[in-house]
């Protein structure tokens, strides 16, 4: 029988030669899935030898990683602002770069009693943002399965959002907040083939891609959130490394200080502004 070492190395070797990214980090997240342990334990254990169960659980996980899935979606999990989101292939995993969002709207409208994320995918920001400020949230998705992804994450983290399946903001009365959130889909539909296989062939095309030319849906969500937010209340949206000139643009007399947040590699990752009082 292998010991935990042997499996972290021999797992790390089989992704490495598959050309999969972080390999030995990899290794160690899927082994801890199969074992149903934290991090920690592959260190203080190293030498234990593996149950036949778990090896063939570390197995399958190797495989269908060296066949492109995601980890998150094998493990089930991504953290996002410091809390676990329970995520799968019907909705996109929460990045790293959309807590620029939360940050830009925390310094903008921290003290929001009504708020809403638009495409709320598994609810990443819906719920974050309930949770970090107490407001009252609502999330909306045109996917079902993805506000059933959502649904489970608010409850688990104990975040009372509520929700809608719609387009945009289709199910929202007009100036019923003063806060809207989003991170819509903006890939151009022609980087669809550029895309890593992991994203390309995993996550949901929905969530991806944004029109010709990415910023099509944006047009959309800036009219509806003219329309749901009450006179003075702030827009905040995710933006593609492309999209800020456009989305800007877009912006039309009626919003005022318009502003963009650029995240930790220097690109513009957020548009927000005021609707005019
Ligand atoms: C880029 S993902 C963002 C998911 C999540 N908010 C996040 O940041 O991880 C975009 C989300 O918008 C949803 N979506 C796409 N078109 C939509 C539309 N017309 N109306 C509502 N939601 C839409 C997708 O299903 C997807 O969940």
């Amino acid at each position: 029988m292998l010991t935990i070492q042997d499996a972290l190395r021999q797992g790390s070797g089989l992704l490495q030669r598959e050309g999969v990214a972080a390999a030995r980090l990899t290794a160690e997240l899927l082994l801890c899935h199969a074992l149903g342990r934290e991090r920690s334990y592959l260190f203080a254990h190293g030498g234990d030898e593996l149950t036949e169960m778990a090896w063939i659980h570390y197995g399958r996980y190797l495989h269908r990683r060296m066949k492109g899935e995601p980890s998150q979606y094998i493990t089930r999990k991504q953290e996002f602002y410091g809390r676990p989101f329970r995520v799968g292939p019907d909705v996109l995993i929460p990045r790293p770069e959309t807590e620029h969002l939360i940050e830009a709207a925390l310094e903008r409208a921290r003290g929001a009693r009504r708020a809403v994320d638009i495409g709320c995918g598994s609810g990443a920001i819906g719920v974050t943002w309930t949770l970090e400020t107490g407001c009252a949230t609502w999330a909306s998705d045109i996917s079902p399965a993805a506000v059933a992804v959502a649904q489970g994450n608010a409850e688990r983290l104990a975040a009372g959002v509520r929700f809608a399946v719609c387009d945009l903001a289709a199910a929202f009365a007009p100036r019923s907040f003063d806060l809207v959130l989003s991170n819509p889909p903006y890939v151009p539909d022609r980087e669809g083939p550029l895309l890593q296989r992991e994203i390309r062939e995993h996550e949901p095309a929905v969530a991806l891609f944004g029109g010709p030319t990415g910023v099509e849906i944006y047009e959309r969500l800036i009219a509806d959130a003219a329309r749901i937010l009450v006179p003075g209340g702030i827009l905040a949206m995710e933006i593609g490394y492309q999209g800020e000139t456009r989305v800007r643009a877009m912006l039309g007399e009626g919003w005022v200080e318009p502003d963009t947040r650029r995240d930790l590699a220097g690109w513009p990752r957020v548009v927000s502004a005021r609707l005019a009082p």
